[in-house]
């Protein structure tokens, strides 16, 4: 296992689930996942906004996390890691139940093409359950995108995920940096849409 001072995770075991305190010594502190973390433009400008908590990314392109690495070594941060690996293999087997505070998937592959949908992660059934397993009651799950068809499908998903309530999200709500793929879609004038849920707790 690397220790909490490297800012890339790479686990001993891959077939077993972590536990908090090997994700990050300190590992009682409210978690914050970015799913498809790209070059970790967003992950470290968060960590250094929110000290007081931690922050995983996780990006299956080698290229991409040696940068956010290097992006974390820069800025001298010890509240945020990357894991090299896959998003749904990540939620669903690796991390522990009731980890995360929020999490976010900001501008993910829509996968535009019909015959490619079956790709998109929503469309998971293992993604949703370990995106139910891995977010704390109240916690909140965030998503952009600049596709509007990727939006409608990603609304339509959570409408029938039932332990979801989606909250407004107005702009400047709370601090919430620019991703990578963002601020090159804004550039070219495209629109980015966001929404955003909170995971209830079970009715009784
Ligand atoms: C369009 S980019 C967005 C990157 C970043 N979130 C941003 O907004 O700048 C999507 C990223 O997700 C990563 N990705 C796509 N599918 C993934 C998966 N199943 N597991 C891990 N990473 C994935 C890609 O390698 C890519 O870096």
């Amino acid at each position: 296992m690397s220790t909490s001072a490297d800012p890339i995770l790479v686990p001993t075991d891959y077939f077993r689930e972590l536990t908090p305190q090997e994700i990050f010594a300190d590992g009682e502190r409210p978690l914050e996942l970015d799913l498809g973390s790209g070059d970790g433009t967003f992950l470290v400008e968060m960590a250094a906004l929110h000290p007081e908590r931690n922050f995983l990314g996780v990006e299956r392109l080698l290229g991409r996390v040696e940068k956010t690495a290097k992006r974390i070594r820069q800025r001298g941060l010890k509240n945020v890691r990357v894991l090299r690996l896959e998003t749904t293999y990540t939620v669903a087997w690796l991390l522990p139940a009731n980890l995360a505070s929020r999490i976010h998937l900001l501008c993910p592959d829509p996968w535009p093409k019909k015959k490619h949908h079956g790709r998109r992660l929503l469309n998971d059934p293992e993604f949703l359950a370990g995106l139910h397993k891995v977010l704390r009651d109240g916690g909140e799950f965030l998503v952009k995108t600049d596709d509007h068809h990727y939006y409608e499908h990603v609304l339509e998903v959570m409408a029938g995920q039932a332990r979801f309530q989606r909250l407004d999200w107005p702009e400047g709500a709370f601090p919430y940096p620019k991703t990578d793929f963002e601020v090159q879609w804004l550039a070219l004038s495209k629109s980015v849409e966001r929404a955003r849920w909170r995971k209830l707790p079970p009715v009784v």
